[in-house]
């Protein structure tokens, strides 16, 4: 079943491009997804009136969701809410048949999802699911279920369901921004559906040229206990999850800044030596992030900076630098997340820990 891998985090996220294959097959055309299975939500969708969309998950299936949020917000211009499944529970926005709910899932069985679910549904809202199991209880309890078809993820660390719920999340935002009149982003969708059709092969060629480099650096992490990931917008959520992988399967400290906030606290933990990744994919945000960088630079940092090939400004203000190929700005996520996969993966093995199940955790969360 390893075939010729030593894990199973290993083989899962190599299996990446198809997992992204499989979710993208038979749902692309030329201007427009399909996504047959959301006719029953959309037909019933208040979309002139569509107030907010909430957007609610746990651990890496909450950081798809704020990558959603940020899709969603550019195609369509309507206001989305994520948060996390145990905190939604108790504590929700005021919410009524005007809000869509999305719930993102990976196992489709997690208990504070599932009584978020039962919580949005109590209060009438039209509820989706994007979840990668066949038949799972929160996809006969939502009202239509997109499935990502990553196929069974056996390691407790999310690698491919993760990036197959940025695809899935994708498709449901374009079909939503088809649906919702007036649209203000409707002119990315094109260059979007694109890019989609590329993206399994761009997949495959960042794990080709990330995969050595990223196993060198992880050799280096071997006696650190604190690492940081930088990054703006879609970056930061990006590091967030790299943060959490690093956390579930190295047992680093590592945390996620939004790259402008350090200099509001974080800079004093800033000393000489301390690993930072920095994460650099997104143009409009280019130079302030180089910014950044060169501060944390000044103090001492070993700075690992990720950005696309063909740019030349990164490389010159940190210590290592990786590339990964360039494709539509939303997509970037998804091929910048495998290098920090790679990394915790590596990293955790180095440290001599059991990387497919790491200590305390389980794959499926069925209690609260
Ligand atoms: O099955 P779910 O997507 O609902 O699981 C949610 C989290 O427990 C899960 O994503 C967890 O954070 C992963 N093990 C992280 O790699």
């Amino acid at each position: 079943l390893l075939q010729d891998y030593k894990h199973y985090m290993l083989k899962e996220i190599f299996e990446q491009p198809k997992a992204i294959e499989e979710t993208l097959l038979g749902r692309l055309s030329p201007n427009e997804v399909n996504l047959p299975e959301l006719e029953p939500v959309l037909n019933e969708l208040p979309v002139k009136r569509l107030r907010k969309i909430d957007i609610v998950a746990s651990g890496t299936s909450y950081h798809a969701g704020i990558i959603g949020k940020k899709v969603i917000e550019q195609l369509l211009g309507i206001p989305v809410e994520v948060a996390f499944s145990s905190e939604f529970i108790y504590n929700h926005p005021p919410l009524d048949e005007h809000n869509l709910v999305i719930v993102l899932s990976q196992s489709g069985e997690t208990a504070d999802t599932l009584s978020a679910l039962r919580e949005a549904k109590q209060c009438g809202c039209p509820v989706i699911a994007i979840t990668n199991t066949v038949g799972s209880t929160i996809s006969r309890k939502a009202d239509s279920t997109i499935y990502t078809k990553a196929g069974p993820e056996l390691a407790v660390a999310s690698t491919k369901a993760y990036t197959s719920q940025i695809v899935a999340m994708i498709l449901l935002s374009i079909r939503l921004a088809r649906l919702v009149p007036d649209s203000p982003g409707t002119d990315h969708i094109p260059s979007l559906l694109e890019a989609l059709e590329r993206l399994p092969e761009d997949v495959e060629s960042t794990l080709i040229m990330t995969q050595d480099a990223i196993d060198q650096f992880a050799q280096v992490t071997y006696d650190q206990d604190h690492l940081f990931l930088i990054g703006r917008g879609l970056d930061y959520v990006l590091a967030l999850e790299g943060a959490l992988k690093l956390q579930e399967v190295a047992y680093i400290h590592a945390d996620a800044y939004a790259a402008g906030e350090m200099k509001h606290g974080t800079m004093a933990l800033i000393t000489p030596g301390i690993p930072v990744i920095a994460l650099a994919t997104q143009q409009q945000v280019l130079n302030k992030v180089i910014s950044n960088i060169k501060e944390i630079k000044a103090r001492g940092a070993f700075v690992v900076g990720v950005t696309t090939i063909g740019d030349e400004l990164v490389g010159e203000v940190v210590d290592e630098v990786l590339y990964v190929p360039e494709t539509h700005p939303l997509l970037m996520p998804v091929l910048a997340a495998i290098p920090l996969q790679l990394l915790a993966y590596y990293s955790g093995t180095v440290r001599g820990h059991d990387v497919d199940r790491p200590r305390n955790l389980a794959k499926s969360l069925t209690v609260e």
